[in-house]
Order: C-alpha cells, then structure tokens, then sequence
C-alpha cells in the first residue's frame, strides 16, 4: 500500500470512529442479508463482544499498517486459523469484504472517495490474504 492510502485508511476510520458500534451492527446485518447462511456461524457468540472485537481488530490493522510484517501479520496468521475451527471458508473473505466496503460507504457518506474505496480494498485484501494464506495452511508439526 502506498504512504497515501494507509493515510486515507487511517484518516476515514478516524471519521468512522464516532459511530463505530451503529457501523458494526450495520456491518453484520449486511453481512447476513449477503449470505444469511453466515448467520448460523455465529450462533454461539455474544454479538456484543462480537461487534467489540471485530471493531478492536480492524483497529489494530489500521494502526499497525506501517508494523505488518513484526507485529500484525502474525496476529493474522493465527485468526485465520482460528477462523477455520468457526466454520468460515475461503469464499466467505469476499462476503465479509463487500459487507465492510458498503459499511464504510454507508458511514463516511462523501468522504467515501474513489480513492477511499481503492485504498480500503487493498487493505482489506492484504488482510484477507494472510488470514485465507494462513487458513489454507496450518502450521507444520514436525
Ligand atoms: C478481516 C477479516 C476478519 C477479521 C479481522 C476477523 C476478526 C475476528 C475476531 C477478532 C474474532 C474473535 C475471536 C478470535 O480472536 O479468534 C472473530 C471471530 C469470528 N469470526 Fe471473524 N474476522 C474476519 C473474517 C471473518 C469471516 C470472513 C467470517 C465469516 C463469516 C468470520 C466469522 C467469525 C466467526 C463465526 C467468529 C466466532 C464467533 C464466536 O463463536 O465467538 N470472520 N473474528
């Protein structure tokens, strides 16, 4: 990602900040309105601490956009993994991208830029991309 569009990143989730649990629950309903057989996935989970760290995931990416390789990356190997044992497929990683993409639309209203979406769908596929890479494969016991 360029300099530019971490910026962009880091400044719209800024404005999204304010209204980040109404933009969760907005995200899940959209979520399960894609593709409502998601919705059994979460049958056990509390949607409360679910919005909570779905929102203090993203923010970790987006502060550490300029740490991925130390910091991050490992934190996402080891959700993508996770992710497996919850029943998510690969597929799903585009479900839940177009229902973050619409979020974050739908929150920012005009500072929704072409540019913005650009720059949060490359963040949203690098992140996608180490959890499906890691989900794809488990680590080696020798
Ligand atoms: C960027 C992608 C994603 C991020 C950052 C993310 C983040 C998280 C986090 C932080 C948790 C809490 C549990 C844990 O630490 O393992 C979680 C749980 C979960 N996520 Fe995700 N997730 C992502 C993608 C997905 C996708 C594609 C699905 C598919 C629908 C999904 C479904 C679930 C489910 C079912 C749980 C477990 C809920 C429970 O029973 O407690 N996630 N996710």
């Amino acid at each position: 990602m360029t300099p530019e569009h971490k910026q962009i990143v880091r400044s719209t989730w800024q404005q999204v900040t304010p209204i980040a649990d109404q933009a969760a629950r907005m995200f899940y309903d959209r979520l399960f309105e894609l593709n409502p057989a998601l919705e059994p996935l979460f049958a056990d989970a509390d949607m409360d601490t679910q919005r909570k760290k779905l929102l203090q995931s993203l923010g970790f990416v987006v502060n550490g956009l300029d740490d991925l390789e130390p910091v991050v990356v490992p934190v996402l190997e080891t959700l993508g993994r996770s992710h497996v044992d919850y029943g998510v497929t690969d597929k799903d990683y585009d479900t839940v991208g177009d229902a973050l993409l619409w979020t974050l639309e739908q929150g920012l209203g005009p500072a929704w830029t072409s540019e913005a979406e650009e720059a949060w769908s490359e963040a949203y596929t690098l992140v996608s991309g180490v959890m499906r890479d890691a989900a794809a494969n488990p680590v080696q016991v020798h």
